[in-house]
């Protein structure tokens, strides 16, 4: 766990970054530092690792005071990574990851077997090993520079902005990826952003920041998206906090009933917008019109379909993109559940009905 104890800093100019900020971060968890550009995040994190000393207060991790060790010795438990990676150029990939390693008096051949393993870890095929940074995409090198803070088997990591200034696409990528990784790790992570959306895709905890290094507030993020503590974060949060919201829900028993009938049944007598066609064991084939041909599972419309269990974001997503605004829900071995649509899924939309 790291500790900030009514930590204030004041740069020599009398800029006040960060004021009396006191929050507990879960060992093992990812604690997301977010807030518009200027409001303290970078100077909240490296106070961490002491490349900025607090003017006041007392940081601690796992109880310790990270002013009583030395700085070398603090660090070399705490990894660090930043936007554009900050590889050496005239370092292979290999001899990147390998660095700290080697620092701390571990064996060329364990060192590699490790920084081989980093690179599986990461996403990286092996051939990359004897690569310079410059041979590497911005999103690649992004990897390299995470497999090389994991390589000293650090409790703590420290990423500001590592995503930033990728494309959106290889950022998702990486997003979703890291999202997979962080909880493997078993690391305590604090990732500082300026995006919301990334905060509240990767972080257990996020903490929102006010200009002047003001914590805002400090919650899981549902309790964020669905009570903003204040008028600053809810607009912060933006306006479409609901619909971020559903992805903590789960399609559950809430459907609504949708005819169905079987494979070769006469479709002359169904009303809009038609109906399932199932199985003799209510399984799933496709949808099918009034008057519209049922004699085969390929003559079927494909209705955008979720399972049980999905979230609400992704019912959302089927439901914009389905022709009528009705998408099927299926439980276990796609058996009919029923429909889910925009009516059923408005309500919950608004703040208060996302809330569990
Ligand atoms: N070395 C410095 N000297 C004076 N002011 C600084 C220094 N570093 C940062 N600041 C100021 O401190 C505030 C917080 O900066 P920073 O922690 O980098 O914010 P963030 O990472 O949230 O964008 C800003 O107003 C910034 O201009
Ligand atoms: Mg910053």
């Amino acid at each position: 766990m790291i500790t900030f104890q009514d930590v204030e800093k004041r740069y020599p100019d009398g800029t006040l970054a960060v004021e009396s900020l006191s929050l507990e971060l879960p060992a093992g968890k990812t604690t997301v530092f977010v807030g518009p550009s200027g409001c303290g995040k970078t100077t909240s994190l490296r106070m961490i690792n002491r490349m900025i000393e607090p003017t006041s207060g007392k940081i601690t991790i796992d109880g310790q005071d990270v002013t009583t060790l030395k700085k070398a010795e603090l660090r070399r438990g705490i990894g660090y990574v930043i936007q554009n990676a900050g590889l050496f150029p005239h370092r292979t990939v290999l001899q990147n990851i390998m660095t700290v390693p080697k620092l701390n008096g571990v064996s060329t051949a364990e060192a590699k077997d490790r920084a081989f393993e980093l690179l599986d870890t990461v996403g990286l095929p092996r051939e990359f090993a004897s690569r310079f940074p410059t041979q590497l995409s911005g999103g690649q090198q992004q990897r390299v520079g995470v497999a090389r803070a994991l390589a000293a088997r650090p409790k703590v990591l420290l990423m500001d902005e590592p995503f930033s200034a990728l494309d959106p696409v290889v950022r998702h990528e990486l997003q979703e990826e890291f999202a997979r990784l962080g909880p493997e790790l078993g690391t305590t992570i604090v990732f500082v952003t300026h995006d919301i959306d990334e905060a509240v895709r990767l972080g257990d905890r996020i903490a929102v920041f006010e200009k002047g290094g003001r914590l805002a507030q400090f919650a899981s993020p549902e309790e964020l998206l669905t009570s903003p503590a204040n008028d600053f974060v809810a607009s912060f949060v933006g306006k479409d906090r609901g619909y971020r919201a559903l992805s903590f829900r789960e399609v559950g028993t809430e459907v609504r009933p949708v005819v169905s009938i079987k494979l070769g049944d006469s479709t002359s007598g169904l009303s809009a917008p038609g109906a399932a066609v199932v199985d003799q064991s209510n399984r799933y084939l496709g949808w099918v019109r009034p008057g519209e041909a049922n004699d085969s599972v390929s003559s079927l419309e494909q209705k955008p379909r979720v399972h049980h269990g999905d979230t609400l974001r992704l019912a959302m997503d089927a439901v914009l993109t389905s022709p009528d605004g009705l998408a099927v829900v299926v439980g276990d071995e796609d058996r009919l559940v029923g429909g889910i649509d925009l009516a059923l899924l408005a309500p919950m939309l608004q703040g208060d009905g996302a809330r569990p």
